[in-house]
């Protein structure tokens, strides 16, 4: 795979998990559970084909709706996956960045991710940005407002890229949407302006290195525009 056709930034929209568990008559928790190792693996991958950046949706600001033992155990396996993987991170030269907003996530959660963000704040490797608690329409608002507070009457596009959660994010060339549905639910609008897009109906947890360079394959079989002809 040549390195110019490898897009700096991936982002991956985790579905399925819940379905993955159905299937095999579990409970949706340990979808979530093999889910996370599908997360590891995926790292792992993308750091051996060269991305830069991976931005992965781990929990939206819709996911409040579910049912609170859910949340529960989401919250649990995230709490656990940090402090799994926080030595790793240092190992493996990763960065961690988070997307999302504080409110209303759990202290437990707040002081971990604090932790290794300052930790990894100095590695120079693929840079993991993720997408807690996040929603789109609520970071272009909170660019907005801030560019309010700073008493700004008349904006531009820049100024608003200025104050999303990362301005140093380069917008990912590629979104890969895994369980088969092909909707962006609250991600990355901004960033998506021109974005390739790549679904499949793999399930998150039984998604591996094979399924990431199909979606890499797919990617460098596109032709990118980008309004021109
Ligand atoms: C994605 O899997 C994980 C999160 C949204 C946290 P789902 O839990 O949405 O799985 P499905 O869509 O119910 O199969
Ligand atoms: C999107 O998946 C959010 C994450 C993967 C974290 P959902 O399963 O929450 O999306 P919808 O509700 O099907 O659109
Ligand atoms: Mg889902």
């Amino acid at each position: 795979m040549q390195s110019n056709q490898i897009p700096q930034h991936i982002a991956i929209i985790m579905d399925g998990n819940g379905r993955w568990a159905k299937q095999k008559h579990l409970p949706r928790l340990a979808g979530h559970h093999a889910g996370a190792k599908a997360v590891r693996r995926t790292i792992d991958a993308a750091r051996k084909a060269g991305i830069s950046f991976l931005t992965l949706y781990a929990f939206s600001t819709e996911n409040w709706s579910r049912p609170q033992e859910e949340i529960d155990g989401l919250m649990k396996l995230l709490a656990q996956s940090l402090d799994e993987y926080a030595k790793e991170a240092t190992e493996k030269n990763i960065r961690l960045w988070v997307s999302g907003e504080r409110e209303p996530l759990p202290p437990a959660i707040l002081e971990r991710i604090d932790k290794t963000v300052a930790a990894t704040a100095g590695n120079t490797g693929l840079t993991l940005n993720l997408a807690l608690n996040y929603g789109a329409q609520q970071e272009i608002t909170h660019a907005v407002n801030d560019l309010l507070a700073s008493g700004k009457t008349a904006i531009t596009p820049a100024d608003i890229r200025a104050h999303l959660y990362h301005p140093d994010l380069p917008d990912p060339e590629l979104i890969i949407r895994t369980s088969g549905e092909e909707r962006l639910s609250n991600f990355l609008l901004w960033q998506a302006a021109y974005s390739e897009f790549y679904f499949t109906p793999v399930l998150w947890p039984d998604f591996d290195e094979t399924e990431l360079q199909k979606a890499l394959a797919s990617f460098q079989a596109r032709q990118r525009r980008f309004g021109g002809i």
